[in-house]
């Protein structure tokens, strides 16, 4: 079957965070988003015919989650990852968000230390600061056009009071499909240090031709005891408004810390319906789809670098691996602070992710989203193009 990814679908008054708040949260009409990081595509049929049927019946009293549910997600890592899970290591959660922010709760004490790699998805931040927790920042280093993990301040980073370091893999905002060498040179400095390694790898399905995503806790059974894996659909199948993730944990005191920390939250083991329908049928019949939207990711990427780089060449494009996310450095166009953010939305009419919300390292830069059809994706960048003429 043919996917259908160009075809544009009206979002607006569906209450879209994308399409519906931007007069409220930066205060202007008429701006073409292409910031938060969903997409702008319906998700796999199968998903969708899930959902209407369990609609369908009229009834949604306090539901178990079935076993076919964790059957599919063990499934989908052995398929798509090569990973061996086990259906006790499955904890379900809200989302990848709910999921690192107890992981922070549940491991440390007000106080400790986490160690973050800066520029990075900013919900980092205030799982920090909500748990009490001191931030240490670990910038990425920037060099030829690429961004690399400093593991020399790293490990000078570490010391008594850390107790987590929260991983992003692949990484938001700056696009890297960590090695396996990377990953197990900073999983060990964790294990060093007896650190938990919470890692992030809710765009692990989300990967541009030539790279590979390497799941943290697949690279030794050493470091699978000390990391907890925050996962979800949600990116994948474009299902985050349904509200559902897991995190996968094989080390049992981890885990029932981890599960005590929810508990204690006052969430129970029940999950919502729809998220759960929703997330068994993208892993047992998406893929076919998901094939077809990592083609159209690729071109677009492909199409968004042919454009930049001829047309808008003083904005530097830093090549993604992975994410349907692009970090774009605007730094040549000389606009301080606040004002690249407001080049963006007032003169060049598109709302993107301002680079400098991702922690230092992420001043002059610009985050945008290319999970949409190729026309509105062109509409956007010719608005920049019009934009960057007139400075
Ligand atoms: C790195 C990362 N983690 C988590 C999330 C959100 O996860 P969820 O919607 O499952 O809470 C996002 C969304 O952009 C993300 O980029």
């Amino acid at each position: 079957m043919h996917y259908d990814f160009d075809t544009i679908i009206e979002r607006r008054n569906t209450q879209s965070f994308k399409w519906d708040l931007a007069e409220t949260l930066v205060g202007e009409k008429d701006v073409l988003p292409l910031w938060v990081a969903d997409m702008d595509f319906q998700c796999p049929p199968a998903v969708i015919e899930a959902i209407q049927r369990r609609a369908g019946h009229g009834i949604y009293g306090y539901t178990a989650v079935p076993d076919s549910c964790y059957q599919a997600i063990i499934n989908w890592m052995k398929k798509r990852h090569g990973w061996n899970i086990e259906k006790e290591w499955i904890v379900l959660t809200p989302g990848v968000v709910s999921g690192f922010h107890w992981a922070v709760r549940a491991y440390t004490h007000p106080g400790d230390s986490v160690i973050v790699q800066t520029p990075v998805y900013y919900p980092f931040f205030k799982a920090v600061k909500f748990n009490g927790c001191q931030m240490v920042e670990n910038q990425l280093k920037f060099s030829n056009g690429q961004y690399e993990i400093d593991f020399d301040d790293l490990a000078r980073k570490f010391d008594s009071r850390t107790k987590v370091l929260l991983l992003c893999s692949p990484h938001n905002p700056v696009g890297r499909v960590w090695t396996r060498p990377e990953l197990a040179r900073l999983a060990n400095l964790c294990l060093e240090h007896n650190v938990v390694l919470c890692s992030d790898e809710i765009h692990a399905d989300l990967i541009f031709r030539g790279y590979r995503h390497t799941p943290t806790a697949m690279i030794s059974d050493e470091i699978a005891a000390k990391t907890i894996t925050c996962a979800a659909a949600n990116k994948t199948f474009n299902i985050a408004g349904l509200q559902t993730g897991f995190v996968i944990i094989s080390d049992p005191v981890l885990r029932d810390a981890f599960v005590n920390t929810k508990q204690n939250l006052g969430i129970s083991s029940m999950s919502n319906i729809f998220g759960v329908e929703a997330m068994e049928a993208a892993y047992s019949g998406g893929e076919e789809w998901l094939e077809q939207l990592l083609d159209y990711l690729q071109n677009n990427l492909e199409f968004l670098l042919e454009f930049v780089n001829t047309r808008i060449p003083k904005i530097k494009v830093i090549k993604p691996e992975g994410t349907y996310l692009v970090w774009l450095d605007c730094r040549a166009l000389g606009l301080e602070g606040d004002h690249l953010k407001q080049f963006m939305l007032k003169k060049a009419k598109v709302w993107l992710n301002n680079g400098a919300e991702f922690g230092s390292g992420g001043a002059g830069f610009q985050r945008l989203n290319l999970a949409c059809p190729r026309s509105i994706l062109a509409e956007a960048l010719q608005r920049i193009e019009q934009a960057v003429k007139t400075l």
